[in-house]
């Protein structure tokens, strides 16, 4: 295999992804530079920003990588009032972010349900109905999610961790409560109902292969998402995969693969969006511009209100616990134009290839 050639492809075979995953030096270089200008034909060199509201860390479940997990009962719980998360996203709305994306543990109550379409009513109604939202609340049915989206939730995230049915069932709990196949026909019912879906996996897990990442790249340009969010493993010291922390890889090289991974999702799939992760930069302080300048386009700078940021902690390092909001926005627009980027303020920055996946245009 030679670099030149499989980039002048369009597509890659499993054995091509390994190789490329492996490739460093100047195959790296070239894989970067090439994903960089797929990035700028595809979508532009602009990046867009959601406001991330960490609203509440209480969760169900028990995933064996989540600092937050049911079992870990060192975490201080908390949910925002509605009022605190109004408040952020008026913050969002008057900085002309475009979009947040409200985020919780995964809870399933009736009085959830309620409580977050009436939330999306009052955000609406506070921001003039401008601002694009993004949910990512977990697994639930099709009709709770038919009715935030008739609330003008506009995209839902929810990861599938990894895409290997034998891996997925070594990161969660075997009691019936974390399902691989009902996961999976969650975002199914997501794209029915109209949502622009973003998926994702975690970079350098315990017992993941290369060919196991490979697999997961292949497998979203399959599930033909409209957005992706990866990043690394980080591991936290109060869950159960915390103990095989000596057969990872290092961090250095875990963030190595995640921007590789990055630049080969954008040549796989050039029109949807990629979101630089905040994991990311828990290993490297500039580790969110690295992944903006091999193809990432989207950004999510902290809006939750400062007090509560230390307790979504789902890794360890996690960046920006103790800045506000404020903070956020003046550090990221620098480290942007570092890149040499523009930020698409104002604009809510929805997939390119969702359009194209609805034939709007
Ligand atoms: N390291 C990195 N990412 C993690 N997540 C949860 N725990 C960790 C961890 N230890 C990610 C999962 C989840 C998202 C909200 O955070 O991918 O979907
Ligand atoms: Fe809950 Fe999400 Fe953490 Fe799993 S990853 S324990 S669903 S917050
Ligand atoms: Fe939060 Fe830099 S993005 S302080």
């Amino acid at each position: 295999m030679n670099i030149d050639n499989l980039l002048k492809k369009e597509t890659f075979t499993k054995d091509e992804l390994v190789f490329l995953l492996n490739c460093e030096g100047d195959a790296k270089t070239k894989l970067f530079s090439h994903a960089a200008e797929v990035k700028a034909r595809y979508v532009g060199r602009k990046v867009y920003f959601r406001g991330l509201i960490e609203m509440s860390n209480i969760c169900r479940k028990n995933c064996l990588y989540c600092g937050i997990r049911a079992g870990n009962k060192q975490v201080h719980r908390y949910t925002l009032t509605d009022e605190e998360v109004l408040d952020a996203a008026l913050f969002a709305w008057k900085n002309r972010y475009g979009s947040i994306a409200i985020q919780t543990g995964e809870v399933s109550t009736a009085e959830f349900t309620t409580r977050i379409e009436t939330l999306l009513d009052k955000i609406n109604q506070a921001t003039n109905h401008e601002l694009g939202i993004t949910l990512s609340l977990g697994e639930q049915t099709e009709e709770t999610y038919r009715r935030w989206y008739n609330k003008g939730g506009i995209r839902y995230l929810l990861r599938i961790e990894s895409s290997n049915r034998e891996l997925y069932s070594k990161l969660h709990p075997n009691d019936g409560h974390h399902v691989y196949d009902e996961r999976v026909e969650c975002l199914r019912a997501l794209k029915r109902v109209g949502y622009q879906v973003g998926t994702g996996v975690m970079i350098g897990l315990p017992f993941q292969t290369l060919e196991h990442l490979a697999e997961d790249l292949l497998w979203m340009k399959e599930m033909d998402v409209d957005m992706v969010g990866m990043g690394p493993y980080v591991e936290h010291p109060s869950t159960p995969l915390y103990q095989f922390r000596d057969t990872l890889l290092p961090l250095a090289e875990r963030f190595n693969l995640a921007l590789k991974m990055t630049a080969l999702l954008r040549i796989l799939m050039k029109d949807i969006n990629i979101a630089a992760p905040t994991a990311l930069q828990a290993i490297d302080p500039l580790g969110r511009e690295k992944a903006i300048k091999v193809g990432a386009n989207i950004v999510m700078p902290n809006i939750t209100p400062g007090a509560y940021r230390n307790d979504y902690k789902l890794y360890e390092n996690k960046p920006c616990v103790d800045d506000a909001a404020d903070d956020c926005k003046s550090c990221l627009e620098a480290r942007i134009q570092l890149t040499g980027d523009e930020i698409g303020y104002g604009e809510h920055g929805n997939s390119k290839h969702f359009y194209r996946r609805n034939q709007k245009f």
